[in-house]
């Protein structure tokens, strides 16, 4: 490659739906390689960025699946002829999603782009995407995206230098003349900064006693799971070299463009061979992640699971066995809306302000960039905290490790305690995936109909015996208490007098379709109850939630696809 190049407009056509959903744009790969289409996006993202484009770093990084190394190099060539300065690029195209905004925000870089589709299969036959993060290192808001989707129904051209190839799987530093503008390409080692980062947050050491054992405690067992995603070179520097555990600790950490044909979303469906092995196994904990590395389940002895809106409780609980928190104290939790209120219960009796906002991380980042929130976490295998903006596979792990050390007990035996304190909130979500749109779309606005009329409020429902009355319903809407920014029609809610809940969402994530989530949460304080099984204990509302909606009826569907 030449030292000097000169960048070309090319003409375009627009492509409809360019729109970014709950977190990116999200097709499958046949879509992203149409002609131009990937380049229209990419474009559009540049100019959304206005008078912040020229001279800016922005950091270029995705989850390992097929096609992000082809779209690094379009990024790499469209953001030379747009007169970006400097793009920062994992080697070989890795960068988990906590990783790019890890260093967004330490290299205080105007953005990024991250190469995902997060937990959606991947390969030709399945799912690509693209997704913006602003400079505070978060999932651009609703105003960002719409600007960006804005731009691709009008987009006429795009420019592009389409002689710089730079070899991405090597670390190396890149400068090259573009239109006699300087313009660098550094390909940086995708752990390096995130390590570093976790290292500054945790207490390494005492992770490490628990896991190998000390003091005449045994070593503590664990199974991490990489799903064959984006984690694999994480795992592997931070629980093999940092950690010490043995090689038979972790597994599937070799990030696979197909993802080894796994579905590489941590729940106990599409993870039932980690569930399986600690079933079986001698392990104490297991962990799995996300395709793109910021989701994750946690597991105890013998399978035990821990519902995502527990562990967000248990962390708050607990956060002061992680140095990061007793440096920065507790700001505030929150939860998004659909997920189960354990969390509610800490902060109120913490004293400690809780927030509920719309699901998508991206609703999280200006409460913490307002300094008013520590630690938050959704139903959908979602927890982090403000040492980032996005949510953290890898950080929930060592959180929960963190905990584990500092109260020498067993996850099951910390549940439990918990809940002995708090009571326990009994969560399920049914998901109906790749729905016919029509059908969903339907069974929504009935739903809707239903529940707006005015008799509705004050209703029983009833079913095997068991009777909720309706305290609240509505379609939810959110105002950011920050910036006043208000966020619609974001999942129909019926709130009973008792504190159950029934929340009924169209996912916004999918690639095509509709996939209907039906989210059931219910509190229980007696103590005779807490070892019982969520699906028997939430039976009743399950059932209510189905024939309400007519579930059945819109969509021919008799079971879930998914339960968690
Ligand atoms: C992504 C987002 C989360 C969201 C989840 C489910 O992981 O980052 O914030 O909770 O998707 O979204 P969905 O719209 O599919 O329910
Ligand atoms: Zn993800």
């Amino acid at each position: 490659m030449s030292s000097a190049v000169t960048s070309r407009t090319i003409e375009t056509r627009v492509y409809d739906g360019q729109k970014p959903g709950t977190s990116g744009l999200r097709k499958a790969v046949k879509v992203f390689t149409q002609e131009h289409y990937t380049e229209n996006f990419v474009q559009a993202i540049l100019e959304a960025l206005g008078n912040q484009l020229a001279g800016c770093t922005l950091v270029v990084g995705g989850d390992g699946r097929y096609y992000g190394k082809e779209a690094v190099g379009k990024i790499i060539r469209i953001a030379a002829a747009n007169r970006v300065r400097k793009l920062i690029v994992g080697q070989n195209g890795i960068l988990s999603t906590p990783a790019v905004s890890t260093i967004i925000r330490k290299y205080k870089t105007q953005g990024g782009i991250v190469l995902t589709a997060s937990h959606n299969p991947g390969g030709p036959d399945a799912d690509f995407g693209i997704k913006f993060n602003c400079e505070n290192g978060g999932p651009a808001p609703d105003n960002v995206t719409n600007k960006i989707y804005e731009i691709t129904t009008q987009l006429k051209s795009y420019k592009i230098a389409s002689d710089i190839n730079v070899d991405i799987d090597k670390i190396q530093t890149i400068n090259v003349q573009v239109d006699g503008r300087e313009f660098t390409v550094d390909v940086i080692d995708s752990v390096n900064d995130y390590l570093e980062h976790m290292k500054d947050i945790f207490d390494f050491s005492s992770i490490k006693s628990l896991l190998q054992g000390s003091s005449g405690r045994p070593a503590f067992k664990v199974l991490i799971n990489g799903m064959n995603g984006v984690t694999g070179p994480y795992i592997k520097r931070i629980f093999s070299n940092e950690l010490g555990v043995d090689d038979s600790s972790i597994v599937n950490t070799t990030p696979l463009e197909n993802f080894g044909g796994l579905h590489p979303d941590p729940n106990l469906t599409y993870a039932k061979d980690l569930v399986d092995a600690i079933k079986n196994g001698p392990h104490d904990f297991g962990a799995a992640f996300d395709g793109d590395g910021d989701r994750n389940m946690i597991l105890g002895k013998s399978a035990f699971f821990v519902t995502p809106s527990d562990s967000l409780a248990v962390l708050a609980a607990n956060l002061n066995s992680i140095p990061y928190f007793k440096k920065t104290g507790i700001r505030g939790y929150a939860r998004s809306m659909p997920t189960g209120a354990a969390v509610d219960r800490v902060a109120a009796k913490t004293g400690v302000k809780l927030f509920e906002v719309p699901t998508g991380w991206k609703y999280f980042g200006n409460l913490m960039d307002a300094g008013h929130l520590s630690l938050c976490g959704e139903e959908s295998f979602g927890t982090g905290s403000d040492h980032i903006r996005e949510k953290d596979g890898i950080w929930a792990c060592l959180a929960w490790l963190s905990v584990i050390a500092s109260l020498g007990k067993s996850v099951e035996e910390i549940l439990l305690d918990h809940w002995q304190t708090y009571g326990r909130n009994f969560f399920t979500r049914y998901d109906y995936e790749n729905c016919e749109s029509e059908g969903a779309n339907k069974m929504m606005q009935y739903i809707e109909t239903e529940i707006q009329k005015s008799e509705f409020v004050g209703s029983k429902l009833t079913s095997a015996g068991k009777t909720y009355v309706v305290k609240l319903a509505d379609n939810y809407s959110y105002v950011d208490p920050v910036d006043g920014s208000q966020a619609n029609k974001q999942g129909l809610r019926i709130l009973f007098e008792d504190g159950s809940r029934i929340i009924y969402r169209l996912s916004g994530t999918g690639s095509s379709g509709a996939t209907i989530r039906v989210y059931v949460d219910s509190y229980e304080d007696d103590p005779t109850s807490f070892k019982k099984d969520a699906q028997e204990v939430l039976k009743t509302l399950v059932d209510i939630a189905l024939e309400l909606s007519k579930l059945r009826e819109y969509t021919g569907r008799d079971a879930p696809t998914v339960i968690t």
